[in-house]
């Protein structure tokens, strides 16, 4: 069977690479990691996430760039064309189409957030953030959501903003933005970090991310740790695996992960760098929760030299990382409505735009006007983020290393990785058995079913996978085999 022929490719080797960053960068990294170290307690916290990363994040990114660039195309279509190639069902597909609903879903809410950087950009320039207090500044923020019209202005700012990229297309619009915006980033970065260094509370900072303390260590912490890796990564909801469909033949997948996942992870430090010094040497507490940036920050900056100029800075940059991830979760939709039905880039993003309006609008109600319309207990807003992150990615990810592990012909994912024996044997193992037993305890901690502390009994964890490695290799002896190879 001949491959797909690709039809959009990066215009260069770091296309894919500027593009995933710009991806896996996001709101995640400068406003969530913060946020949740703060909460978990510091250093602890930093370093499962780092093993998460590691032990997950690297495994299943790996999978969804060789499944995208294998089958050439969106989520659906990748995944359609790799099971046929191999023979299988080809209810594998069904993967692909909810990656993708979990992108466009995901969106539906992340444009409010994002819309909340936009406007303290906005409200920092203006002077409107000039108050005396945390508690006035918590005023501020509740007043902005108590407005329909602010609040889903922002939005819908927002939203337009992404689709006018994405309907520029890929080489036009998507890799060009990528081009300037992630340099500035670093760059905007890395200058408030150096303001973090004169701050007189960096060192406070400094140990607050990087003071391992043991007792930290909880089942709970380690489970928020692994969520986050999945979310921080953009994993299986189809971003990834779009974009790692533009890469060309022949560049290295797993050198390229390994360029992603440092870049959003140096990201998330540096973040963490620039911001708890600020805190500290404001007397302020770093589990002060999701609010932490908007209702402290501002603050902060009050009370700096040139304090309005870092402030604008820190919000733009905010934007423009929650810009870059936004155009990543409806690339995919765009990509399947224009390949497989024949729609042009910007008709696609018209289209599925009119249907992000309005449902990132009612998502929008869920802070003033519709904070009352329930179902199941849920606003719009909760539910969206609820259904994807707590069902819909680790369903997602958990199908696609199964899939990769266990039911792909071994040459397929082989000569698509094009790692050595030894490397392959490695990604195999992960796959196989340690991501999937992870994964799954994230998901069943989520619903509640866990039923023991995965850190203080450890062993279930560590016996789950032996006993899945030990029953894998008996029946289907591939790492084995692949390692015999050598
Ligand atoms: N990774 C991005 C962040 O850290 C968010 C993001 C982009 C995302 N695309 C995604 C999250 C797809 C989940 C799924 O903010």
């Amino acid at each position: 069977m001949t491959r797909e022929k690709p039809k959009n490719l990066w215009l260069s080797r770091w296309g894919f690479i500027l593009a995933a960053t710009g991806s896996a960068v996001g709101l995640g990294n400068i406003w969530k990691f913060p946020y949740i170290t703060g909460e978990y307690g510091g250093g602890a916290f930093v370093l499962m996430y780092l093993a998460c990363i590691l032990a997950i994040g690297i495994p299943v990114m790996m999978t969804e760039i060789a499944l995208g660039r294998r089958g050439r195309g969106s989520p659906i279509d990748a995944i359609a064309r790799v099971v046929r190639e191999n023979n299988s069902n080809p209810l594998w597909k069904s993967v692909g189409l909810m990656a993708m609903l979990a992108g466009f879903m995901i969106l539906c809410f992340y444009v409010v957030v994002a819309g909340w950087a936009f406007a303290y950009t906005w409200k920092m320039a203006s002077g409107a953030l000039a108050a005396p207090s945390v508690d006035a500044l918590a005023k501020v923020f509740e007043t902005h959501n108590a407005s329909p019209w602010q609040l889903g202005g922002w939005s819908v700012l927002v939203a337009l903003l992404t689709l006018w990229i994405v309907g520029k297309g890929v080489q036009a619009g998507v890799e060009k933005a990528f081009r300037w915006m992630m340099p500035g980033l670093a760059l905007m970065l890395i200058v408030l970090v150096g303001y973090a260094w004169t701050s007189g509370s960096f060192s406070q900072g400094f140990a607050f991310l990087f003071t391992f303390d043991a007792s930290k260590i909880t089942g709970e912490a380690l489970l928020a740790a692994l969520g986050h890796a999945f979310f921080t990564l953009s994993l299986a909801s189809g971003a990834i695996l779009t974009y790692g469909s533009y890469i060309p033949d022949g560049q290295s997948i797993a050198r390229t992960t390994f360029i992603v996942a440092i870049a959003d992870t140096c990201v998330a430090l540096l973040a963490g760098l620039a911001i708890f010094p600020v805190i500290f040497a404001n007397g302020m507490d770093p589990s002060a929760g999701p609010g932490l940036i908007f209702m402290s920050l501002p603050l902060a900056f009050q009370q700096m030299p040139f304090g309005t100029v870092f402030g604008v800075l820190f919000f733009a940059m905010v934007s423009v990382a929650a810009l870059t991830s936004a155009i990543s979760m409806i690339e995919a939709l765009v990509a399947y409505l224009n390949e497989k039905h024949g729609i042009s880039r910007v008709k696609a993003a018209a289209g599925s735009g009119a249907l992000l309006l309005v449902i990132s609008l009612l998502a929008m109600l869920s802070f003033n006007l519709g904070a009352e319309w329930k179902l199941f207990g849920f606003t719009l807003f909760d539910g969206l983020d609820y259904l994807t992150s707590r069902w819909m990615m680790p369903l997602g990810g958990i199908c696609m290393v199964i899939l990769a592990g266990y039911c792909l012909r071994s040459e397929i994912m082989r000569d698509e990785l094009g790692l050595a024996p030894a490397g392959y044997a490695l990604w195999l193992f992960m796959v196989r058995y340690v991501s999937p037993v992870l994964i799954l305890m994230v998901f069943l901690h989520a619903l509640g079913w866990l039923g023991f502390d995965p850190i203080a009994q450890w062993y279930w964890i560590a016996g789950a996978i032996g006993a899945l490695a030990l029953l894998g290799e008996l029946l289907a002896p591939r790492v084995r085999h692949e390692l015999a190879l050598r």
